[in-house]
């Protein structure tokens, strides 16, 4: 019944902006059929995490002044931010009781901390509605965040991944995802797209700079974070990250080893082992989000020239700005 609900809700949307659509450039999207250009970036279109959906969101979606946002690109470690910021946010309710199971020994990250976009259709109270701050992400870059987002003055963390990482990751993703029908996606295909931009909300520098800016501009109620900081110094960084939520550890909590108990439990070790089995949702099996969970695999797949072309442009996109990868 609640899908019904949700379809019959997302076709009135997809019908509210089909005219505006055909209007927009179209691009060969990685799993689904086209990607959209709006505002400088790609978005999907037809499913809930859709262009429509995201214009719908600009008109609608309400944010709270105590919400927090973890925005990021596919493919930057959304997966693990979700689980690390849930459970520093939530670390209280879990600990020394032992008849609560802590929810990501048993759920995927992605049902304990939703994207925005259901929020469209959704009528049921969930986790979020239970709990302050509500914690949710989102991919939209900077630009085209629902005004609310931007005006209520609450936090965003943005996390981002070096662009050769995030390729290789979602090309790999890409083919584990997308119909049979379409065949399998060759690198040097998923290269081209990457490097012309083309991909589900990117081109990856643009939404990249667009944060980083931000961060400059407001430097407290934006956290700006990378994958392979994050892998490199995860304790500080976790630490950092419990501050920035407002929930910083205790000395007590530090000496009895709560930091590295958090780490532990968002690990890719054991997120993987617990998402071994069943599906996120209709057909997204919930292994495909835990993959190599390592900085650089790159390497093993780009040529030289490939990764040239690629350092050319980040660095003329980044030219001026702090970010290395
Ligand atoms: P790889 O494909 O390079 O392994 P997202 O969550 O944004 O979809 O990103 C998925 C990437 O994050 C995948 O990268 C995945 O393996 C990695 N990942 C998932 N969980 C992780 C964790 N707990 N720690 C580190 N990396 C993780």
């Amino acid at each position: 019944e609640e899908n019904e609900y949700e379809k019959a809700h997302l076709a009135i949307i997809f019908d509210r902006y089909k005219d505006r659509l055909t209007t927009f450039p179209k691009e060969k999207g990685w799993i689904s059929e086209t990607l959209y250009m709006y505002h400088g970036f790609w978005h999907l279109s037809g499913g809930v995490y859709s262009i429509e959906t995201m214009m719908a969101l600009q008109e609608s979606f309400k944010a709270h002044p105590t919400d927090i946002y973890l925005v990021t690109l596919p493919k930057s470690g959304t997966t693990w931010m979700k689980a690390l910021m849930f459970a520093l946010v939530n670390r209280t309710r879990y600990k020394n009781n032992c008849r609560l199971t802590h929810p990501l020994l048993i759920f995927n990250p992605h049902k304990c901390l939703p994207f925005i976009e259901p929020e469209i259709y959704r009528k049921t109270p969930t986790y979020v509605d239970a709990h302050q701050p509500r914690l949710f992400a989102t991919h939209i870059p900077y630009t085209l965040l629902p005004q609310s987002i931007l005006d209520s003055g609450c936090r965003l963390v943005y996390m981002c991944r070096n662009p050769k990482d995030v390729l290789v990751s979602l090309f790999h993703f890409t083919n584990k995802l997308r119909d049979k029908s379409r065949g399998i996606m060759t690198f040097e295909e998923a290269f081209e797209m990457f490097s012309n931009g083309v991909m589900p909300y990117g081109p990856h520098w643009d939404h990249v700079k667009g944060y980083y800016n931000a961060n400059l501009e407001h430097p407290t109620r934006i956290l700006f974070l990378t994958y392979e900081n994050m892998e490199k110094d995860t304790m500080n960084n976790v630490k950092r990250l419990a501050e920035f939520l407002g929930c910083p550890f205790t000395k007590k909590e530090e000496a009895e080893g709560a930091v590295e108990e958090i780490v532990k439990i968002c690990s890719f070790k054991n997120l993987k082992e617990v998402n071994k089995h069943g599906n996120l949702r209709d057909d997204v099996p919930n292994h495909t989000f835990f993959r190599k969970g390592k900085v650089g695999d790159w390497s093993n797949h780009l040529t030289t020239e490939m990764s040239y072309i690629l350092d050319q442009i980040v660095k003329e996109k980044f030219e001026g700005l702090d970010i290395s990868f």
